[in-house]
């Protein structure tokens, strides 16, 4: 752990945060302002930062007329992703001083390791990464960190504490309720035996394991639902339909399907729909709910997916923050907890309308939803993250 002297460094006790889902926009972002968020402790499974201040040099920032952020992107082919990137690039145009490059890592860990030393060896002055798993890509975080580049990890960790700050959601709490919620649907379908099947993201990265995790903690509230079946397809749509053909074939007798995202929740549903099972005895649950025509509340209100739950991209905070820490002096929080919300078919037009302003959805979620629609179009949730002192 690293403190800085400097006095313009000033620790970040408090910092309101707006939870954003996936596909909001940024414009007015930073003149939003909101009941300060309560200090909290840190989400269940998360690693705090090595203590506020790690990373960022000993003298503080360098004070510069212009910052060059590398943002190190897991798998820009999966559309959550792209609205991250999108979100992220609307935001640093607010900032003129800011120039962004991204890189797209395509699901490859040595890629990703190579887009960030790519980076390094480009001077960049801060790094945002959301690592495709964490281990493959602890070691590159910490050598950008020792060269003191201030570093911000969003959505999935990485193992250890050398970055300046985790920006993302409870994924155990998202999947304790997703539990919470096949639970309750099992006992008021009085099931004696409630057959569920799990299809997972890629195990080495964090949410996968802790959607895992916290979904069997919400489940266990009815001990007559049980896993009957767990198979992974990486997070992807493509490898989820013959995955879940798969499982549909070898367990016909299924009441619950849950799966770690959205896209592969609509490759469950077409799959089950092909294997002539009746849909309307089966609960769809899904992760994402991306604001989008081809997203996760589109899908509740078409009564397809039956619950989803908003896992916004943290794209926004990141600029947010990176602006504080390089331009600012200021020393983060090591970690900030965005808020989730869970979008049934009871609510999910009222979410909808609360990301589109009551619009139609578009498939534009970031920069190119700010030139068309402008102004806060695509609206914020109410609700206020949590965040950890650093
Ligand atoms: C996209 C994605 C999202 C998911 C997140 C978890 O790569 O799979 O669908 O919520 O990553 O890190």
């Amino acid at each position: 752990m690293r403190r800085t002297t400097r006095a313009r460094l000033t620790a970040l006790a408090v910092t309101p945060v707006l939870a954003l889902g996936a596909g909001s926009a940024v414009h007015g972002q930073h003149s939003q302002t909101s009941e300060p968020a309560e200090t909290t402790e840190p989400a269940e499974g998360t690693e705090l930062a090595g203590g506020a201040g790690t990373c960022i040099p000993e003298g503080g920032i360098e004070a510069k007329d212009n910052y060059l952020i590398g943002m190190s992107q897991a798998n820009k082919g999966e559309p959550w992703r792209q609205a991250m990137n999108d979100q992220i690039a609307a935001a640093a145009e607010e900032h003129p001083e800011l120039e962004v490059v991204f890189a797209d890592a395509a699901q490859d860990n040595a890629q990703q390791v190579a887009d960030v030393e790519n980076f390094l060896a480009q001077g960049i002055d801060l790094l945002i990464i959301s690592p495709n798993e964490a281990a493959p890509l602890t070691d590159v975080v910490a050598d950008a960190c020792a060269q003191g580049v201030p570093v911000i990890v969003l959505d999935r960790k990485v193992d250890g504490d050398q970055f300046t700050m985790f920006i993302g959601a409870d994924n155990v709490e998202i999947g304790r309720q997703a539990g919470v919620h096949a639970a309750e649907y099992c006992a008021t379908g009085g099931f004696d035996q409630c057959n569920v099947i799990e299809i997972r993201g890629l195990e080495g990265s964090t949410p996968a394991q802790e959607r895992g995790d916290g979904f069997r903690e919400g489940l266990a509230e009815n001990p007559a639902a049980t896993i009957i079946a767990s198979q992974n397809a990486d997070w992807l749509r493509e490898k989820a339909i013959p995955v879940s053909q798969a499982m549909f074939q070898a367990n016909p007798d299924v009441n619950v399907v849950y799966t770690h995202n959205d896209p592969m929740t609509e490759a469950a549903i077409i799959s089950a729909e092909s294997a002539g099972l009746n849909l309307d005895d089966m609960l769809f649950i899904g992760i994402d709910a991306l604001p989008t025509p081809d997203g996760g509340i589109q899908s509740v209100i078409d009564g397809r997916i039956d619950a989803t739950y908003v896992y916004p991209t943290g794209g926004v905070q990141a600029i947010d923050f990176a602006v504080q820490i390089l331009e600012d002096g200021v020393v983060p929080p090591d970690s900030v907890t965005l808020e989730t919300q869970e979008v049934t078919a009871d609510n999910a037009q009222e979410v909808m309308d609360s990301f589109t302003g009551g619009s139609p959805a578009t498939e534009s979620t970031g920069a190119e939803a700010t030139e068309t629609t402008g102004g806060d179009a695509m609206g914020t949730t109410p609700d206020v993250s949590e965040t950890t002192e650093g």
